[in-house]
């Protein structure tokens, strides 16, 4: 060793520290590694030399040179692993997918956030027309059993009304047949037996959801659609209020100058029964494809509700009255927004929805 072991230590120490810190990528820190700490690095060939020194003076440049190593060691660690996280950061930075621009066949939209769909939407202002008209939102299964879809409906099993709700059967098996409900009627049902459990009636809610049926889907149809019921039980209810709601909630939505008509219609729940309809928003009643050339879309039905569907549910026909109805939340959007075809609702094309955003 020189005659300033220890300078010469700091030295090299130093060049060493400088090269390592030099070093930018991981490629360059392998090639480099032998000669910064291997056999034939700097301090390995001051080590050798260290047997030619005093035994005291050998110590401490020992005990010095163990130092530096250390140093040297970690500094490399050190420098590996931030090499390594940038490796790892450009490699995901090459794998990164641009969603700058989303691509849809030939054509290049520019990304937009999403925003909920019309029918969500419409849902949305349906619940609010009835909830500033003193109703409460209230949901229900789309599983529904035999029971509540149909038989507490006053449907019974085998009864030819049920022809009129294509059903998509889950599961046909004893005990009991299981359907995706037709309508949101069941809901009701639903309602009604909770009210007498807890002594809770009156009941006046409106029940939004999901229905399915095996239609094929054509300008006004959908198989999977949606209705919201209303369901009023109180003392002394009429046809004149069960008429007076659907007024009001229709000059709400649609505005004052579409028309509203019921027409008698059969529902085994309800007796009366009715009809809704309102004017076709596409063509202002002349007569259109959307609405088969009569001028006016039927939205939905309603009626008083039946004896025998208070007495399924063990309300007292003689205290309580009431009436229900359900209609079409796609129906009302497909009016409400002049869609002249409700499947343009389900086809998710970006250039129908980007118009409700
Ligand atoms: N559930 C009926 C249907 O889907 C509509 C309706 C609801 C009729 C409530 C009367 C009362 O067709």
């Amino acid at each position: 060793m020189s005659s300033s072991p220890i300078a010469e230590l700091t030295a090299r120490r130093d060049e060493l520290l400088a090269a390592i810190g030099s070093l930018d990528d991981l490629d360059a820190l392998r090639a480099a590694e032998p000669s910064l700490v291997g056999k034939r690095s700097p301090l390995a060939v001051l080590q050798k030399s260290l047997g030619s020194l005093e035994p005291d003076a050998r110590r401490d440049a020992g005990a010095l040179l163990q130092e530096a190593r250390r140093d040297v060691e970690a500094a490399l660690e050190a420098r590996r692993s931030v090499l390594g996280a940038g490796a790892r950061a450009a490699s995901l930075d090459a794998d990164r997918l641009d969603l700058g621009d989303v691509v849809v066949g030939a054509v290049r939209w520019p990304a937009s956030a999403g925003h909920p769909g019309l029918v969500a939407t419409t849902q949305r202002a349906l619940e609010d027309v009835f909830v500033a008209m003193g109703f409460t939102v209230a949901d229900g299964p789309e599983v529904e059993s035999d029971w509540y879809n149909f038989e507490a409906l006053n449907i019974p099993p085998g009864h030819p009304a049920r022809g009129l709700w294509d059903t998509f059967y889950v599961d046909l098996a004893e005990p009991e047949t299981v359907v995706l409900r037709t309508h949101t009627s069941p809901t009701q049902i639903h309602l009604m037996e909770s009210a007498v459990a807890t002594s809770t009636l009156p009941i006046h809610s409106v029940m939004p959801g999901r229905c399915y049926r095996r239609d094929t889907p054509d300008a006004r149809h959908l198989a999977t659609f949606h209705q919201i019921e209303g369901l009023v039980v109180d003392r002394g209810i009429t046809f004149a209020d069960l008429a007076g709601v659907i007024e009001t909630f229709t000059r709400a939505f649609f505005g004052p100058d579409i028309d509203t008509r019921l027409r008698p219609g059969f529902f085994p729940f309800t007796e009366p029964s009715a009809e809704f309809e309102v004017t076709c928003t596409l063509c202002r009643g002349e007569g259109c494809r959307t609405c088969s050339h009569t001028g006016w879309i039927e939205l939905g039905g309603c009626g008083m509700l039946d004896p025998a569907v208070l007495e399924a549910v063990g309300i007292d026909g003689d205290e309580w009255s009431g009436f229900a109805f359900g209609f079409g939340i796609d129906r009302c959007a497909q009016m409400r927004h002049e869609i002249a075809d409700m499947r343009a609702l389900i086809e998710n094309d970006v250039r129908f929805l980007g118009q409700f955003s």
